[in-house]
C-alpha cells in the first residue's frame, strides 16, 4: 500500500553532505520506505544522528527556520539513523525499539557539579523562600522575565496563566543557594519540573536551552522582533498599558514615539500627554540616592506640617535596590490625622510637581476597604494617594548642561495610610508584585485569611485580624518571616 509507507527525512545535522547523499540514495532506492528532502508534517519518521529530540528541534527552528506551528513533532518518530540502517541490512521494515528512539533530553547537558548540593527542599510558595536581589540564576531568570513580558504583550487567550508560569519558574531559581549548571539541578525544582510528564514544560526547556547553548534561542527570536520592540517601548509610557501599546501596533500600525505624537487618530490622555513629554526622563534609571534625597524632602515638608508624621519609602528601594523606576512613600500619623494631610502636603510641594493625580481613599472602615479589595482579585487599594510627576534636581553637573533644565522628572506616589492599617500597607507596597500575589494567594488557599495592604480577616466569620508590625503578620500566618531584601522574587 502505497500510503502506508514511512516517510523520513535525515535531519542534516552533523552528517556529512556525501553520507546524506549516499543514505538518501539507499532510501529512495527501497521500496518500503519513501524520503522526503525537506522537513515537513507529511514525515513519519525524523532521522538523526547523535543527537537529542530537544536538538533536533533546535536545529529545525533555527537552521531550517521552521516556525513552531510548522512542526508537528507530537506526531513524529525521531529515531536514530541505526534503524535505518538496521531496514536497510534486513531489506524491509524493522520495529522501532525504545533504543533507536532518541533521547528527550541530553542527560550530559551541562557540568555535574562536583559538590554533592545539599538536598534543598524548596517550599511550593515564593512567600516562603528567601530570594534575594543578587542571586546566582540571573541568566535564566532573565530569559524566563522576558517570556512573562511577551506574554503579557501579546494579550491573547491565557495570556496571563503563561506569563505567570515563567514568573514562578523564575522565580524558583531566584531561591536558590546554588547556580544551575547541569540539567539534573533541575529535578523536583517547583514550576520547573513538573511532576509526572514525560514533556519537559516551557521553563524548563528555555533553561535547557540556555545550558546546552549558552543563550534561549526562544528568547533571542521574541527579543530582536519588531512587535516585542515597540511593546517595550509604548509600555514604557506613563499612562500606557498592554492594551493601548496593542491597539498603536496593529490597528494604527504606530512603530515609534514620533509616530504616536504625530498621529492624529489618537487622543492622549493626561497621563500619557505627560509620560510621552517626559519618556526619556522617566525611563532613566533613577539612584537610591535620589530616592532617598526626595523621601528626607517630603518628610520634612510633612513633619512642618504636622508633628510625629511618618514618611517612609517602600517599593523596590525597600527590598535594597539600587535603582528603581519611582519613588513610592507611604505617610502615616499615630493619631490618624484626618486632617486633609495630603492637600496641606502636596499644597506646600506644588512649586515642585510637574503634574499629580489624586485618588480619593475609602479607608474609613478597614474590613470594607480590605473586602473591597479582597473580591477584586487585584493588588489595587483604597488608600487616598497621588500619582504625580516630580521634580528632583540634578546633582551630576555634566547631565544638567546637555540640557535646558536643572531637573529630571521623575514618578512620585504619595500614599496616605490610617496608623491601624500602617503595617499591612508596608507589606503590601514593598513587594515584590510577585511576593504579594504569592502571600495573598497562600493566605488564602493555606489559612483561610484574607490579606490586603489594609488588613486582615477570617475568609470564615469574617473576623477581622489586627497586627502591629510586618514580622507579626508574618508570625499571624505561620510564616517564616522575611526581611524586605529577601522578597525579590
Ligand atoms: P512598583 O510598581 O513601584 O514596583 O510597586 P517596585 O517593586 O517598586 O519596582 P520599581 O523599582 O519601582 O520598578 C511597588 C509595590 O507596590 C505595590 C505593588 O504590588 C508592588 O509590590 N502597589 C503598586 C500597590 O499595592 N498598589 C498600587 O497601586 C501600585
Ligand atoms: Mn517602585
Amino acid at each position: 500500500m502505497e500510503t502506508s509507507k514511512p516517510i523520513i527525512y535525515f535531519v542534516e545535522k552533523g552528517l556529512y553532505k556525501a553520507r546524506l547523499n549516499h543514505l538518501t540514495a539507499l532510501a529512495e532506492k527501497s521500496n518500503f520506505l519513501k524520503v522526503n528532502k525537506n522537513y515537513s508534517n507529511q514525515v513519519t519518521h525524523v532521522l538523526a544522528q547523535d543527537c537529542t529530540k530537544l536538538q533536533v528541534l533546535q536545529f529545525l527552528k533555527k537552521v531550517k527556520k521552521l516556525k513552531p506551528d510548522e512542526l508537528s513533532w507530537e506526531n513524529q518518530k525521531f529515531v536514530n539513523i541505526s534503524w535505518f540502517t538496521s531496514c536497510m541490512k534486513e531489506k524491509e521494515l524493522v520495529p522501532v525499539l525504545e533504543t533507536h528512539l532518541l533521547k528527550d533530553e541530553d542527560e550530559n547537558i551541562g557540568v555535574p557539579s562536583k559538590k554533592l548540593k545539599l538536598e534543598e527542599k524548596i517550599p511550593m510558595y515564593a512567600c516562603q523562600r528567601s530570594s534575594p536581589l543578587n542571586h546566582k540564576n540571573k541568566i535564566f531568570t532573565d530569559a524566563l522575565e522576558v517570556l512573562e513580558e511577551h506574554a503579557l504583550y501579546r494579550g491573547d487567550q491565557n495570556a496571563d496563566a503563561r506569563s505567570l508560569a515563567f514568573r514562578r519558574g523564575s522565580s524558583t531559581l531566584k531561591s536558590l543557594k546554588h547556580k544551575i549548571s547541569h540539567i539534573n539541578d533541575l529535578k523536583n525544582l517547583p514550576h520547573i519540573d513538573i511532576g509526572g510528564s514525560s514533556k519537559p514544560g516551557h521553563c524548563k526547556r528555555v533553561i535547557i536551552d540556555i545550558l546546552a547553548n549558552g543563550h534561549s534561542t526562544e528568547v533571542e527570536e521574541v527579543t530582536s522582533n519588531e512587535f516585542y520592540q515597540t511593546m517595550k517601548l509604548f509600555c514604557g509610557i506613563f499612562g500606557v498599558g498592554p492594551q493601548t501599546a496593542r491597539k498603536w501596533f496593529y490597528d494604527l500600525k504606530l512603530r515609534t514615539l514620533d509616530d504616536v505624537k504625530n498621529c492624529s487618530s489618537i487622543s492622549l490622555n493626561r497621563d500619557q500627554s505627560y509620560g510621552l513629554e517626559y519618556y526619556e526622563d522617566l525611563n532613566s534609571p533613577l539612584p537610591l540616592l535620589d530616592a532617598k534625597r526626595i523621601e528626607n524632602h517630603i518628610r520634612e515638608v510633612a513633619t512642618s506640617i504636622q508633628e510625629g508624621i511618618e514618611v517612609i519609602l517602600v517599593g523596590g528601594f525597600r527590598r535594597g535596590k539600587q535603582v528603581g523606576h519611582d519613588i513610592d512613600l507611604l505617610i502615616t500619623h499615630p493619631e490618624d490625622g484626618k486632617e486633609k494631610i495630603l492637600h496641606k502636603i502636596l499644597d506646600k510641594l506644588k512649586d515642585e510637581f510637574v503634574y499629580t493625580d489624586k485618588k480619593a481613599g475609602t479607608t474609613e472602615n478597614p474590613y470594607h476597604a480590605a473586602k473591597v479589595t479582597a473580591t477584586s482579585q487585584s493588588t489595587t487599594d483604597h488608600f487616598e494617594k497621588c500619582y504625580g510627576i516630580f521634580k528632583v534636581d540634578k546633582t551630576d553637573k555634566a547631565a544638567g548642561e546637555n540640557h535646558k533644565r536643572t531637573w529630571t522628572a521623575r514618578r512620585v506616589d504619595l500614599i496616605v495610610v490610617p496608623y491601624s492599617q500602617f503595617p499591612f500597607a508596608v507589606l503590601g507596597w514593598t513587594g515584590s508584585k510577585h511576593f504579594e500575589r504569592e502571600i495573598r494567594r497562600y493566605s488564602k488557599s493555606e489559612k483561610q485569611i484574607v490579606l490586603t495592604s489594609h488588613g486582615m480577616y477570617t475568609l470564615e466569620g469574617k473576623q477581622n485580624i489586627p497586627a502591629s508590625s510586618e514580622k507579626e503578620i508574618f508570625e499571624l500566618l505561620g510564616l517564616e518571616y522575611q526581611d524586605p531584601e529577601d522578597r525579590n522574587c
